[in-house]
């Protein structure tokens, strides 16, 4: 979609198309729809609300009932903030005493959205005459106060009062990059900007020893999913490392406390992605009044099970052997014939260790696989109830 062709989505012909398209779409099919509307509007035009109406049906799981009602491309929409990310950001933010933010890369302005929302004054920059105008329009579409402007974000210049957002581009013409060499605006700018009041959302799979110092790597979690890492700048940081599990919003801080070691006890907590790319997970075990059983490996143990959106809990119920001949036997005395394999710390592979024991008893089992001090150990366990 060009930008002549959105602006013209904007305007009166465009928006009657759009509200025929999402009227008619699911009763009448695409290419039954398409070729009916390209009697009487310009082909582009049709497309583009085709096109629309497609990716708001896609955001709404991004975007929640906001999709409606916005604009998006489909590449945009990929990297746009999820909106429960975007308000949890937003909302810190607003806390920490932020009144103006500059965007510097707002995309389509799922984080510019979530930052008006919050009360915070906003400025969108993005280089893409597309996405800019996109931005604007969805600023617009929610009644939401804001300017958007069209321009490099490494050549703005930043009010005294504003903080800078940034959330650069993950994907070049070679596809999507993992590290932070391939970074839109490039990653030394990004660190630079974080000496001051700012903030960058980056990927999850940041290591530690990326993080520039004196700044705050937060990684969140929403429903389970790592989605990303968000550095707080030197004005914002309150600890080195972090895990905040949205919905719950709760958050896990590194306090450098040396983990303490013990034998698996009754209840066993997998540590969700967050607090173990936080490497929070000692902090976890303090928290629950437990320890881990091996340093090196992310399981927490303790005595009591408590519930909490940081951990999936299991109560240990046996201890089983190791060993695939002996496992398969506990296995099959006990009448198994579905098993779940958690594993961690030992080199199986679960559908294939599954395959290999041929179980056919009517019972159910979570296995845990995982080392302790250079041992491989076996636990059966039960799931318990989750918070999120
Ligand atoms: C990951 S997207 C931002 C998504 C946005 N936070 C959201 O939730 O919708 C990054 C954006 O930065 C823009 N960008 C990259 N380099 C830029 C630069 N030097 N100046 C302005 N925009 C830039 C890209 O065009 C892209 O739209």
């Amino acid at each position: 979609m060009d930008l002549g062709t959105f602006e013209r989505l904007l305007g009166p012909e465009g928006q009657e198309l759009l509200a025929e398209v999402a009227e008619r779409a699911g009763i009448e099919s695409d290419l039954a729809l398409g070729t009916r509307l390209r009697r009487t509007h310009d082909n582009d035009l049709v497309a583009a609300a085709v096109t629309q109406n497609h990716l708001r049906g896609q955001a709404a799981t991004k975007l929640g009932a906001d999709a409606a009602h916005l604009y998006f491309t489909h590449d945009a929409l990929e990297q746009a903030t999820r909106s429960r990310v975007a308000a949890h950001r937003a909302t810190r933010l607003a806390e920490a005493g932020a009144t103006a933010v500059v965007d510097l890369g707002c995309g389509i302005g799922a984080d510019l959205v979530a930052m008006a929302r919050a009360g915070l004054r906003v400025r969108g920059i993005e280089q893409d005459p597309v996405r800019a105008a996109i931005a604007r329009a969805n600023l617009a579409a929610l009644g939401l106060p804001g300017t958007v402007e069209c321009a490099d974000a490494t050549a703005v210049t930043i009010d005294s009062e504003e903080t800078a957002f940034v959330d650069p581009a993950r994907r070049t013409g070679r596809g999507r990059v993992f590290g932070t060499d391939g970074l839109q605006p490039p990653w030394p700018w990004v660190v630079e900007l974080l000496q001051g009041r700012a903030v960058a959302k980056v990927m999850p799979g940041l290591a530690h020893t990326d993080v520039p110092g004196g700044v705050e790597a937060e990684w969140v979690s929403d429903g389970g999913d790592l989605v990303e890492c968000c550095l707080w700048g030197r004005a914002f940081a309150r600890t080195r490392r972090r895990a905040t599990l949205l919905p719950s919003g709760a958050s896990l801080a590194h306090a450098d406390e040396p983990p303490v070691i013990g034998a698996v006890g009754a209840w066993l907590y997998e540590p969700d992605d967050a607090v173990i790319r936080a490497g929070v997970v000692a902090e976890l075990a303090g928290l629950l009044g437990g320890w881990l059983p091996d340093p090196h490996i992310a399981w927490v143990s303790a005595d009591h099970g408590e519930v909490t959106p940081l951990a999936r809990r299991f109560r240990v119920v046996d201890e089983l052997p190791f060993r695939e001949k002996q496992l398969k036997a506990a296995l099959r005395a006990r009448r198994i014939g579905t098993l779940t394999v958690k594993k961690r710390g030992v080199q199986v592979v679960p559908e294939e260790l599954i395959k290999r024991l041929k179980l056919d008893g009517p019972n159910t089992a979570t296995v845990v696989l995982t080392r302790v001090a250079g041992d491989g150990r076996a636990f059966l366990v039960e799931a318990s109830a989750t918070a999120r």
